[in-house]
């Protein structure tokens, strides 16, 4: 029946008249798929992170099959398959326990089928860069499609962020200021539609990397879930992957060194979560492209935080969307020099042909012309005794009075002692202490939880303190905000200076000048070091144990040590 064509991936499978050929055809027929449509034209994978569990990505099934109308009608061949769906607001202990083990889900399932092509399907926090990392390991020719962000939320006459109005209305209801009935009454107004969150959280923040280094179409990170323009936008990627595949253009001719710079620009810019240093970081590892987070701070640097959105600023994705979307912002940085404007795209333009006609529709939003929102956005990194390895904190999220402080250490030594005490009056902390939570990074929660945006006491809370100087190993999430260090590393429970801070050290914080002291001597601290042991894993079989004895630290992605690289897409040995 069919003969090898174009020298295609899929005809290996497809293309012979042996019994071998026959195996792997035949089976595929029994879903009505007419026997031409294995004779070399390209065939797609549709990479699902569809799942009920995953709130963010419920209906992605919808934008699959606006993908394969696409695929159709660019001449090729579409199949959907699931992976497992990491949804940000259930999974215990914590999604990005299992961002790894989910790359590694698509990597395998994306190199053992027959298909020339991928589209990842992803949306809620970790579903973006689990499949993207675990595609860039097989770099076959990739297109993201993103689900797009929730119609912005609407409470009682005010927008409602998601995340953002959680952390901001429970401080409240800690205070006393707002009502258990209220703060439940808000549930269900910030989330009144398919999609992600609608903050300038990881999702929308992964949303938008993907759209500055040009493995999504234009309009990928604001287009509303719900919006007609989001069907569309599939349909285009359906068929722009085709033309990807017969053009053999695979994901490391798109993502480079010079794209990877632009998306740090991007989300300065945008005033991105701190989780993309992560994610980013870890996905440059998968392709083989040198990415620290030095480059990070030096490359982000300077850049003015333009965009208006919570959790820095003020609206939300669908505001964004409707007052032109990415494409503004990265005109912006490419009007003044700071985008490689010839940086490929899965399009077919470069990123500057694509954002050069780009418009700005309002600019309280985006504050393309006059003061911004943050002179210095991005994300910076720290360095000092208490973080040898690094740590960050996310400027225009925090206090601008506390971005130079010095105070005594206020000490959990893990999220549990932190519950535990927090809120006891005898606590002994006052809004000039520092609190230092421990035992929340990779190997410590394990799966370095969003816990670093750990609230504040309540006693003081009542006395109308909003902000303090907060230091982990742990992320936050992106919805977030706050004077707040996360990722220090070496984190507590692989023996980092973190794990030997007592109640009552002083630690200094000046993110001017990136640095993050602990004023005790070298002496003392080895001394400490002495009588240090490790915290008891949770558990120690299975991926746990996996993953703890793997895992890499904050500076390098938090991938584990064995997935870090390429490794194709080529199997050479059948199944039959
Ligand atoms: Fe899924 Fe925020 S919980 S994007
Ligand atoms: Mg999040």
């Amino acid at each position: 029946m069919a003969e090898k064509k174009n020298g295609r991936r899929s005809q290996a499978w497809f293309g012979g008249t042996d019994k071998r050929s026959t195996i792997h055809r035949a089976w595929m027929l029994n879903q009505g798929t007419p026997p031409d449509n294995f004779d070399g034209r390209p065939v797609i994978g549709i990479c699902n992170t569809w799942s009920e569990f995953t709130p963010c990505n419920a209906h992605l099934r919808d934008l699959a099959e606006r993908v394969k109308r696409g695929v159709l009608e660019a001449g090729g061949v579409a199949f959907e398959f699931p992976v497992m769906s990491l949804g940000e607001s259930s999974i215990r202990p914590t999604a990005m326990l299992f961002r790894n083990l989910a790359s590694m889900d698509v990597e395998e399932s994306i190199r053992a089928n027959p298909m020339d092509g991928v589209v990842l399907l992803c949306g809620c926090d970790k579903t973006t860069p689990s499949l993207v990392m675990g595609a860039a390991s097989c770099d076959l020719p990739t297109i993201v499609v993103s689900g797009g962000p929730m119609l912005n939320g609407k409470h009682r006459g005010c927008d409602v962020g998601s995340g953002t109005a959680v952390w901001k209305m429970s401080e409240d209801m800690r205070a006393g200021e707002m009502s258990p009935e209220a703060f439940m009454d808000a549930e269900q107004a910030m989330s009144r539609s398919a999609g992600s969150c609608m903050t300038m959280g990881t999702a929308s923040t992964m949303a938008s990397m993907m759209e500055a280094i040009g493995l999504a179409l234009p309009q990928n990170a604001a287009t509303p879930a719900v919006d007609a323009r989001r069907r569309t936008l599939s349909q285009y990627s359906g068929r722009q992957i085709v033309d990807l595949v017969r053009r053999n253009i695979r994901m490391s001719d798109i993502v480079t060194r010079r794209s990877l710079e632009n998306a740090i620009r991007v989300n300065a810019a945008i005033g991105g979560s701190t989780n993309a240093i992560l994610h980013m970081i870890a996905i440059a590892g998968r392709l083989e492209l040198s990415l620290t987070s030095e480059d990070w701070d030096e490359i982000g640097r300077d850049i003015p935080t333009i965009l208006n959105l919570q959790p820095s600023g003020k609206y939300l994705m669908e505001d964004f969307y409707y007052a032109g979307g990415l494409p503004v912002v990265m005109k912006y940085l490419l009007d003044r020099g700071l985008l490689h404007g010839d940086a490929k795209t899965v399009s077919g333009m470069t990123v500057g042909d694509q954002v050069e006609g780009a418009e700005n529709f309002n600019d309280d939003v985006i504050r393309s012309d006059g003061a911004p929102l943050t002179e210095s956005g991005g994300i910076a990194v720290l360095r000092g005794n208490l973080a040898p390895l690094g740590a960050v904190i996310k400027p225009s999220a925090a206090t601008a009075e506390l971005m130079q402080h010095t105070g005594p250490a206020v000490v959990f030594e893990d999220i549990d002692d932190y519950k535990a005490r927090i809120d006891d009056p005898d606590l002994d902390v006052s809004e000039d202490s520092v609190l230092v939570l421990k035992n929340c990074g990779p190997k410590g929660y394990p799966g370095m939880a969003e816990v670093g945006n750990m609230g504040l006491p309540s006693k003081l809370l009542k006395q109308g303190v909003r902000d303090m100087v907060r230091i982990s190993d742990a992320r936050m999430s992106g919805t977030a905000f706050g004077t707040i260090v996360l990722h220090a590393a070496p984190e507590a429970a692989a023996g980092g200076p973190l794990a030997l801070v007592r109640d009552g050290d002083i630690i200094t914080l000046d993110v001017e000048k990136r640095r993050l002291e602990l004023q005790v001597s070298d002496e003392e601290l080895n001394e400490r070091l002495k009588f240090w042991t490790a915290p008891d894993p949770a558990m120690r079989t299975g991926y746990q144990k996996l993953y703890v004895d793997h895992v890499l630290q904050a500076d390098r992605g938090v991938d584990l040590d064995f997935l870090v690289g390429k490794r194709g897409a080529d199997v050479p040995r059948d199944s039959h």
